[in-house]
């Protein structure tokens, strides 16, 4: 079966056909900056390109949209690195209506996170595993059995007397240009926590980051077992467009 996802990123939008078969990517993704003032009224605009850019790819059941927001049954209900405005919009109603086909949103890490236990590297295992990534903040997926826990917001566990993902993103690594060896030892403190907590069978790390799992991932001591994403920047698109599809 064909499907569409689009993943809305504080920098970039991007999005394409997805294979939901195999969890391929059915088409070179597309993608547009997202602009400066990033309501859901000029994301739509956005994702209306990113259709568009796809004229002969079959118009599927229902497309999926992942944004860094909570998300509850298609009402965002949180907006840490997106306009305010988001905050208690019927993001479903809006797109859906906007983009004249339906439309499921779904928070980005839970996209990221169902992609890569369907599909990627954590692809036929069960156990409790979770998925954490790192960008512009930290975003968590905690899927067990393959069943989805949506909305676990584990980068805004307090840590230090602050949210998590200000301590130990990938934006806090080139805010306060931290070598990877003193951003790693920030990394240890907070999986050693979420292990402290969760006592997951594995942690997969995901973001733009995980290309470069070889520079910090082996400095990291933890019993659980870690591993690199294997879909990389496509598994938001991959695992809204799979989300949305099992939710239709
Ligand atoms: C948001 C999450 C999002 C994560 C990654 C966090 O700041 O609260 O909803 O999943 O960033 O984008």
């Amino acid at each position: 079966m064909m499907g569409f996802g689009i993943d809305i990123g504080g920098t970039g939008t991007k999005g394409a056909p997805v294979d939901l078969d195999t969890g391929a990517l059915a088409g070179d993704r597309t993608r547009f900056d997202t602009p400066e003032k990033s309501t859901p009224e000029a994301l739509a605009d956005v994702c209306q390109k990113i259709i568009d850019a796809f004229p002969d790819a079959p118009q599927p059941p229902v497309t999926g949209v992942a944004i860094p927001a909570v998300v509850q049954r298609g009402v965002a209900r949180s907006a840490a690195n997106i306009d305010k405005s988001w905050i208690d919009t019927d993001v479903d109603a809006l797109f859906t209506k906007h983009l004249g086909r339906e439309v499921h949103v779904v928070n980005d890490a839970d996209a990221a996170g169902f992609a890569e236990a369907k599909y990627g590297a954590a692809r036929g295992r069960g156990g409790v595993i979770m998925v954490i990534t790192l960008g512009t903040g930290i975003g968590s997926a905690l899927i067990i059995d393959g069943k989805l826990v949506p909305n676990t917001e584990l980068g805004h566990l307090e840590f230090k007397g602050d949210d998590a993902e200000h301590y130990a993103a990938t934006s806090a690594r080139e805010r306060e240009d931290l070598s990877w060896e003193s951003w790693a030892g920030r990394l240890q403190e907070y999986f050693s926590h979420l292990e402290r907590l969760f006592s997951p069978d594995l942690f997969i790390v995901g973001g733009g980051v995980s290309k470069d799992h070889q520079r910090f991932l082996p400095l990291l001591s933890l019993r659980t077992e870690i591993i690199p994403a294997e879909l990389r920047n496509n598994a938001g698109i991959i695992g809204a467009a799979a989300l949305a599809a099992e939710e239709h």
